[in-house]
């Protein structure tokens, strides 16, 4: 994004009684996937349901760099002619992922193990995120990386010439990094090992599978081991992206918490690594039901009928957070509308995401109002109950779409209205936010800055 663009704030009212259906965008960790996945596969992937957001737009835009052939033929419909595991050829252009930690790092395990040279980028929030957690591991395969100063974008990556697999445990909850790993270890002699000691999002290994690699999965301790033999064929398979559950979040929590409620949020990705949210809303007295539950393409799919509830404050298990890990700024606005304190733990990797989360949402919640301590790998909140969230802030959001939708959500419920102080990052994972939430009902105006 150029920082010489002009920001873009937003004010949220008290809404009306919430009503409709909310049909939220494809799944953002799948699009992604099925984007590279079709680019190192031999023939014609075609993908529906794509998510048409910035972050995923970069990575089909460096799936072209790399040489795949990739379309756009309507809305949510996508070709990609794939080159073949090891056929990406050297891009003349820097790769620039935007926003997009995703992006960047499944990329850069998808070319480590093919004799290329590569340059990658990203915005100020990218350009900040860390990025040896990756560029360490793929290192084993023979991947060389050099990396601005704190292992930092940009860098440059020179791919690993005849690397043969290997055995490693990924210590960090991170989907990215066993991700990149497990895509550079398609273009690896032999079978790799990869292990982790937490159980993250396992998109790539259902994926892999649907493209015929040869990949086992065991319980391993609290995680699990993953094997994927090496110099794979990937044969182009058809993907339906079904929607996002990170983005369903949103109007979801919109509807537990303006009085009168009642939507229904169709096609919603049910992956039980990504539902960690609808079990630790359940806890608090959240009426959610799921209707219509269906498999779609190996994964569980359905509907959510979601009713404006009473919620009551919890302890969340830190052994939940990687299957909500992308929730807790929604949550911790919910929780402010429960009645009591809401525990939310072992979320160090919050401080590393697209902003530091942690002090992101704590800043935020201090402006609408509420008392919450900030501890180093998590968040106190003390909740008000329905009708006793103050509001009148105005949020600074600093690059993270998902603290922009957060709080305007709070402001849909709050007795003042709440302001953002940028909506443009919103387009990187919901460009429809705005839309699809007046539908339901919002009242967003643009506040005289
Ligand atoms: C993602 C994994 C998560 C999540 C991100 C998407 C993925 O990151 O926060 O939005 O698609 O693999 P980590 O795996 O780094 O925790």
């Amino acid at each position: 994004m150029d920082q010489a663009q002009i920001k873009r704030p937003l004010a949220s009212r008290r809404a009306g009684v919430l009503s409709g259906k909310a049909a939220v965008p494809g799944d953002k960790s799948v699009s992604h996937r099925a984007l590279i996945l079709g680019a190192l596969a031999v023939g014609e992937t075609r993908i529906s349901g794509l998510l048409e957001a910035e972050d995923v737009v970069n990575t089909a835009e460096a799936m072209r760099h790399l040489g795949a052939t990739v379309t756009r033929e309507g809305e949510g419909a996508w070709r990609v002619w794939g080159v073949g595991v090891g056929g990406f050829t050297e891009p003349e252009t820097v790769l620039d992922f935007g926003n997009s930690g995703t992006g960047s790092r499944l990329v850069m395990g998808a070319m480590a193990t093919t004799p290329i040279t590569a340059v990658f980028t990203g915005d100020e929030s990218l350009r900040k995120r860390p990025m040896r957690r990756v560029i360490e591991p793929l290192a084993l395969f023979g991947a060389e990386a050099s990396a601005r100063e704190g292992g930092l974008l940009p860098l440059t990556l020179r791919g690993a010439d005849a690397a043969t697999a290997i055995d490693h445990e990924v210590t960090v909850a991170s989907a990215q990094v066993k991700s990149a790993l497990l895509l550079a270890a398609l273009n690896a002699t032999g079978r790799s090992r990869i292990a982790q000691t937490a159980l993250t999002r396992d998109h790539t290994e259902k994926m892999l599978k649907a493209f015929g690699a040869d990949i086992t999965v065991e319980p391993h301790g609290n995680g699990e081991v993953v094997t994927l033999m090496g110099e794979a064929e990937l044969r182009a398979t058809d993907v339906a992206v079904p929607r996002d559950p990170s983005s369903a979040a949103f109007p979801l929590a919109a509807a537990l918490i303006v009085q009168g409620s009642d939507i229904t949020i169709p096609d919603v990705l049910l992956n039980p690594r990504r539902t960690g949210l609808l079990e630790t809303l359940t806890e608090m007295g959240a009426r959610i039901d799921v209707e219509n539950l269906r498999q779609s393409g190996g994964e569980n799919v359905g509907d959510l009928r979601v009713k404006a509830s009473s919620l009551k404050g919890v302890e969340v298990p830190a052994a939940r957070a990687p299957s909500m890990i992308d929730e807790y700024p929604i949550l911790a606005v919910v929780a402010a509308f429960a009645e009591g304190r809401t525990v939310m733990r072992g979320l160090e990797e919050l401080r590393v995401k697209e902003s530091d989360r942690l002090s992101a949402v704590a800043e935020g919640l201090k402006a609408i109002g509420i008392a919450v301590e900030e501890l180093p790998d998590g968040l106190i909140v003390e909740g008000r109950g329905a009708d006793g969230v103050t509001g009148g802030g105005r949020i600074t959001t600093h690059m993270d779409h998902r603290i922009a939708m957060s709080f305007l959500v709070a402001g849909m419920a709050a007795r003042q209205s709440v302001s953002v102080d940028d909506t443009r990052m919103i387009a990187t994972s919901f460009p429809d936010f705005e839309i699809l939430m007046r539908n339901l009902g919002a009242r967003f105006t643009v506040p005289n800055s």
